[in-house]
């Protein structure tokens, strides 16, 4: 699994335990998930190319260097998703988003798209975003919709995965990058991550 990057830091770890806890309720839920959703983000640049920018300051006008955000398309994936979205847009404010939902079947496994609006993604990095890789189903799904639009790179930032899972991901797409939280035990026989974080659309929206 090359492509896949457990990142070890330890408030990823603490705020992955924060989600953990049945009893943080879904607005700390969501905002954690919006944390964790930040710090991956700037691990997953952390060797990003720079452009540089001419910038009025205080002694005159120079050359700097800054990040070309309309280049980065944010794509959280409905609904557990759609938390991790604000926490990017603080990073990077002129970035662009795009959705795409995806329901999984519980009793076949099998991922359900019912909605998709991306935009046009030629020459642009285009960031995935979804707590939960379970099989790996939803993702793989996602991942095939976006490069439909040819965008030059994919990454994917995870909070929380079951190794069976990662390696789907890692074997059918080894051209993208892959940054999560935390990579579990494995899958229940229901399909959920054990120990996991339960089903993380109904906690963050506190539904059933
Ligand atoms: C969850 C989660 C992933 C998917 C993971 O979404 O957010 O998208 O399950 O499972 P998989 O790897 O086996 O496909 P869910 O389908 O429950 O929808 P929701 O976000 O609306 O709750
Ligand atoms: N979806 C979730 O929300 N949690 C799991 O553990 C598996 C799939």
């Amino acid at each position: 699994m090359e492509n896949i990057f457990e990142v070890k830091h330890p408030i990823l770890k603490s705020l992955v335990t924060e989600l953990r806890n049945i009893k943080t309720e879904s607005y700390v839920f969501r905002k954690t998930l919006n944390e964790i959703a930040r710090i991956l983000f700037i691990e997953a640049l952390k060797n990003e190319k720079l452009t540089e920018k001419e910038v009025e300051i205080w002694i005159g006008t120079g050359k700097f260097p800054t990040l070309i955000e309309e280049k980065y398309v944010f794509i959280p994936i409905l609904r557990a998703g759609l938390p991790m979205l604000g926490g990017l847009f603080e990073v990077l404010k002129n970035a662009q988003a795009g959705f795409l939902a995806l329901k999984r079947n519980e009793e076949t496994l099998e991922s359900v798209l019912y909605y998709n609006r991306v935009p046009p993604l030629e020459g642009k990095t285009a960031i995935l975003l979804d707590p939960m890789v379970a099989t790996g189903g939803s993702l793989d799904y996602a991942i095939k919709v976006v490069k439909e639009k040819n965008p030059e790179r994919i990454i994917s930032l995870n909070v929380v995965g079951a190794p069976e899972g990662l390696s789907k991901i890692s074997k059918n797409h080894p051209d993208i990058k892959l940054y999560i939280a935390q990579i579990d035990e494995g899958l229940n026989d229901k399909g959920y991550i054990i120990p996991g974080i339960g089903d993380a659309g109904d906690r963050a929206f506190n539904t059933e």
